[in-house]
Parts: structure tokens; C-alpha cells; sequence
């Protein structure tokens, strides 16, 4: 169970949903190692939360393989324990760009760099770690030859097969974690002001300003997914709230979810060292 001021790791610190959620934990005396690219947004946030030095941030640009595995390698020199990993962070697109490893980037920034991430961290979690990814209630199949091919690319579709792609990942996490004694819990904050849809159509974008909350609540349930003794053992669960909802019925095939672990880690280069 996380003590005192329990160690968080966390991606997405800058944008909606993350800023809240690493000013609440902060507020709350947790120990935040926020991974960020570098910008005047991160230097804000860390100048306004961070009042007895307990936040630090390391640099990393999810959209580089390498760069995540420079980020958990300096992770892994600060803490010698992560309480609970939040991957949070996320983009959405609009047209067709390739990762510096030659990965679509919604597919290298929302799926393979938690993914990876994560795995690198495994020894850091052991020992009733968690790992909390914010995900959306997709139902788009994921398919990952579609994925990595620019002729099959649509952005809409791209992107609602990463976030199906964060469940898979999150209840077959969930199932080999067990041995390490490490959680895995997937999270919807629902419809939430940010930035993220910016390149989306504009009907969505105002729609969905319509209809979309502040990131209070989000805050809020992420806090205390990650650092309350209640979420102990609800391991493999998706949450909207404090409440457990069922993920889209195509999310939840065990073959399907082991085939796209075992394609993610061929194309992360996992080897050996992961969960
Ligand atoms: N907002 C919603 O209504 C909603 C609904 C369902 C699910 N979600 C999920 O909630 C999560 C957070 O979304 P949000 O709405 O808070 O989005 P947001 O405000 O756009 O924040 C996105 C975050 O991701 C970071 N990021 C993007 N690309 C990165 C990269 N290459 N390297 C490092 N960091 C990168 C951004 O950092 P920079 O400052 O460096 O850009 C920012 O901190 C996402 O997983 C999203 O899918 C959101």
C-alpha cells in the first residue's frame, strides 16, 4: 500500500487532465517524477505545485523508442520503488506522420510508448505497484498491420485503435503482472476540456467543447486510483469514476490481447525484460 508520500510516475503532466491530476497528488504530499517534454507549460506547472521540492520532471518525447528507454533508465536512478505509474498522456493527429523509429505516431505516442514504458519499469513497480492508463471506451478493432501501413491510415480510426489498444494492453498487463504483485487498471474520465482533439473536424471539436468537464473529477478519481488502499486489489478493471464499467466486448478476446502484447513488444524490441 502506498505510504506517506507515495512515489508517482506520470506522462500527460502538461495537458488537461495531467496538470490537475499532478497538482491534486502534489497537494496530497505525493513524491512526482513528472516525464515531459520540455516547454514553458512544464516549467509552470512545476513552479506552481511543486511548494517542498518533491516534484522533479524527466525529459522524454513518447514518440521516440529511445527516448523512453533514456526516460525509465533516469527513473530507475531517482526512485528505487514507483508506487503507481499514470499513463496518461496522448495525441490525436489528423493527417499521416511517422515516429523517428518509422511508427505512425499515434500508434508510437498512445500504444508503444506506454507499453514500453511500462514494461521497462517493472522492477521499479514490483510490490504492489499500479499502473493506471487513461483510455476511452473504444470499440475500434485493433488491427496492427493497419496500423503500421500509411495506406490504411485515418485519423479518426488510427486513434480510436490506439485507445482500444490501452485496454488490450491494460487486462493482459493485468494478467501477467500477478507474478510481480504490480496492478493494472484502465480509467475514462469521460468528455474533459483539453486540447487533445485541436486537429479534429470541427463539428467534433464543438461538440465536444459542448458537452466536455472540467478535469476536476478526473483528478480527482486518477489520485486516487493510483494511491488509495480501496483500489487495492481491482486489478484488470476499467473504471469511469470511482465505479467499474465493462470495456467494448471487442477489447476483451485473451487471444486477441496476447497477439497484440507479443506484436508490441516485437516492435519495441522488448527482449526479455519486461512483464
Ligand atoms: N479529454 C477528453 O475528453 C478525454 C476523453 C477520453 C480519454 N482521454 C484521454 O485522457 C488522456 C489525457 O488527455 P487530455 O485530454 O488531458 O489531453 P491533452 O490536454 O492534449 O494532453 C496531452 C498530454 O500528452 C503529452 N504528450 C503528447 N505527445 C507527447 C510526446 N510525444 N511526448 C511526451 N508527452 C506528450 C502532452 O505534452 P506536451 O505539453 O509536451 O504537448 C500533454 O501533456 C489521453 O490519454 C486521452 O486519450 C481524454
Amino acid at each position: 500500500m502506498p505510504g506517506l508520500n507515495p512515489v508517482i510516475v506520470m506522462t500527460g503532466a502538461t495537458g488537461g487532465i495531467g496538470s490537475a491530476t499532478a497538482a491534486l497528488l502534489a497537494r496530497r504530499q505525493a513524491r512526482l517524477v513528472l516525464l515531459s517534454r520540455p516547454s514553458e507549460r512544464l516549467d509552470a506547472l512545476v513552479e506552481k505545485i511543486d511548494r517542498d521540492n518533491r516534484v522533479s520532471s524527466v525529459e522524454v518525447d513518447l514518440s521516440s523508442l529511445a527516448s523512453v528507454r533514456a526516460a525509465a533508465r533516469q527513473v530507475a536512478r531517482t526512485v528505487t520503488h514507483v508506487d503507481a505509474l499514470l499513463n496518461i498522456a496522448a495525441i490525436y493527429a489528423s493527417q499521416y506522420e511517422q515516429s523517428d523509429d518509422g511508427f505512425e505516431l499515434m500508434l508510437a505516442t498512445n500504444h508503444l510508448a506506454p507499453f514500453l514504458l511500462t514494461n521497462l519499469l517493472r522492477d521499479r513497480l514490483a510490490g504492489a505497484g499500479r499502473v493506471i492508463t487513461v483510455s476511452a471506451p473504444s470499440s475500434t478493432r485493433v488491427d496492427v498491420d493497419q496500423l503500421l501501413s500509411k495506406d490504411h491510415f485515418r485519423s479518426l480510426r488510427t486513434f480510436g485503435a490506439t485507445k482500444a489498444a490501452n485496454l488490450m494492453f491494460t487486462f493482459e498487463l493485468a494478467r501477467r503482472a500477478k507474478r510481480w504483485d504490480v496492478g493494472a487498471y484502465a480509467y475514462h474520465p469521460g468528455l474533459v476540456r483539453s486540447e487533445l482533439m485541436r486537429e479534429a473536424p470541427r463539428p467534433i471539436r464543438v461538440l465536444t467543447r459542448l458537452v466536455s468537464r472540467p478535469p476536476d473529477r478526473a483528478a480527482e478519481d486518477l489520485a486516487d486510483l493510483a494511491t488509495s488502499p480501496a483500489f487495492a486489489s481491482t486489478t484488470g478493471w476499467f473504471f469511469k469514476g470511482g465505479r467499474r464499467i465493462d470495456p467494448p466486448k471487442s477489447t476483451l478476446d485473451a487471444g486477441a490481447q496476447g497477439e497484440l502484447w507479443r506484436r508490441s513488444a516485437e516492435l519495441v524490441e522488448l527482449g526479455e525484460g519486461g512483464f
